[in-house]
């Protein structure tokens, strides 16, 4: 055997070998890729994109029932701020936070059942209608919904 072919032979050889340690490879990332991607924590919010029926993830049941409330100014609709409906806890309120007056965040004030801005005093009732001025439109509200440990607000 000359020089030329047994360099061929053991080319082809290392080839054959290396191919299986490859693929196997390759293999292994598709599959960490998918339990990475099947894999949620079950209090983790899943994906706050839009999807199909419009609603979207804005926060977590746990934190509305220990902070009485949910305020995600970065939501995918948007700033929202949902709390439980005080005449009937099992739905939801959600509205956008943001005074119509002068675009200051509106604080939900539970004692009195209203939205509240602390920048002029304007005030809102839970269905989001002017109770005070300055103010003179409502509050933008949304629907909102529970799913899971997930609360979600639909996009209008
Ligand atoms: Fe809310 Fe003026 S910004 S009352």
């Amino acid at each position: 055997m000359d020089r030329r072919a047994f360099l061929g032979w053991v080319g082809v050889g290392w080839l054959a070998s290396s191919m299986p340690v490859v693929l196997a490879a390759c293999a292994s990332n598709n599959t960490d890729t998918q339990a990475q991607t099947n894999s949620t924590p079950a209090d983790t919010p899943v994906a706050s994109s839009p999807p199909s029926d419009r609603f979207v993830v804005v926060g977590t049941v746990a934190d509305l029932t220990q902070k009485g409330q949910i305020l995600n100014k970065q939501s995918a609709v948007g700033a929202v701020l949902v709390i439980r409906n005080p005449a009937a806890a099992n739905q939801l309120v959600a509205v956008n936070p943001t005074c119509p007056h002068l675009r200051c965040t509106v604080d939900w004030k539970s004692q009195t059942k209203e939205f509240v801005c602390p920048c002029h005093g304007s005030k809102f009732a839970t269905n989001g209608t002017v109770v005070t001025g300055p103010a003179d439109k409502p509050l933008k509200t949304y629907q909102a919904k529970i799913e899971g440990n997930s609360v979600l607000v639909r996009s209008s």
